[in-house]
């Protein structure tokens, strides 16, 4: 028998067209059941995901996070979310049992936390970790699942893989801790990664190492990345595609390279709050809201 290759190659995938849809979200509609009546959390939100990195930017509490949730449907019990369409290559996820969609989550839909202190075992390897997420959906030897392991901890750009496998959660950084858990999100090879914050609890320097390891995952592997933020700087330079919310709603959908261009006032606002460093700026204007954005529908703001 021959063993399957132990690096990832460059896919399937990478060779087909990126704008071919991988994830299409119709009109989804998201309610959670609040003390105080229900919360309106997610407005008819449609987009496309394609080989691609698509952002998704918006102030705290406008509904991103409960967007990405949806999709793997981690949403609690009490949501009632509706779509026309929320669908992985033509597959409908919204209608599948519980059984189809744990095959599609970590398998085909992988998500990225924004703290990796929170989503590893304290007491596990972390090596181990990223086996075991590998033998959670495929029957081989423990000995392969290593091997596999330390093949993706190279991947992500750990130096040294062999001695970080025998390493607790607590003796690595934060950002290694991060790389770590992009491994164990990449070693089943999702087709869509959602990553969420990932690097908000990052300094800098480590911030750029993971969205570098993100962005080669990207464009050699042919994967589509959601990448939920609140930073529209790191985003305008980092992904190829925004989604803007407000309020539950997509306000703006643009390319990053034409952010300049962006006609909602809530992102011109947003893009105006930005300290700039090519101009001398005293006091950097506040985002006016304007209740009519409200009221705006997202029709026709389709990405
Ligand atoms: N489990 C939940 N129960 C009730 N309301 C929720 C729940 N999750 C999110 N919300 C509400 O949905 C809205 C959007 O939240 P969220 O998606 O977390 O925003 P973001 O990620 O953009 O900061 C907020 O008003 C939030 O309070
Ligand atoms: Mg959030």
């Amino acid at each position: 028998m021959t063993t399957p290759p132990l690096s990832i190659p460059p896919t399937r995938a990478g060779a087909r067209d990126r704008h071919e849809p991988l994830l299409e979200v119709d009109n989804l509609d998201i309610t959670f059941a609040g003390d105080d009546g229900p919360v309106h959390a997610v407005r008819g939100v449609s987009f496309r995901l394609g080989r691609e990195k698509l952002a998704i930017v918006g102030e705290s509490g406008s509904g991103k996070s409960t967007v990405g949730r949806a999709i793997l449907r981690l949403h609690p019990a009490s949501a009632r979310i509706t779509a026309d369409r929320c669908s992985l290559q033509g597959q409908e996820l919204l209608t599948l049992s519980e059984r189809e969609m744990q095959k599609v989550r970590g398998q085909r839909i992988s998500m990225i936390l924004q703290d990796p202190k929170y989503s590893l075992n304290p007491v596990m390897r972390v090596g181990e970790q990223v086996a075991e997420a590998y033998l959670a959906h495929h029957r081989i030897g423990a000995d392969e699942a290593r091997q596999r392991a330390v093949a993706m901890l190279e991947t992500v750009r750990i130096r040294d893989p062999r001695r970080v496998y025998d390493l607790y959660p607590h003796e690595v950084s934060g950002g290694m801790g991060q790389r770590i858990m992009i491994a164990m999100m990449m070693i089943t090879r999702p087709e869509v990664i959602i990553a969420d914050e990932p690097t908000s609890a990052l300094d800098v320097s480590v911030r750029r190492q993971v969205l570098s390891t993100l962005d080669g995952l990207v464009s050699d592997h042919g994967m589509g990345l959601i990448f939920i933020s609140h930073d529209l700087n790191l985003v305008r330079s980092f992904c190829d595609r925004v989604l803007v919310m407000y309020a539950g709603r997509v306000v703006e959908s643009i390319a990053a390279a034409d952010l300049d261009r962006a006609r909602h006032p809530y992102t011109q606002g947003l893009l105006a709050a930005l300290p700039r460093l090519d101009r001398r700026q005293e006091r950097l204007p506040t985002l006016q809201r304007d209740p009519a954005w409200l009221q705006a529908s997202s029709e026709g703001v389709c990405a």
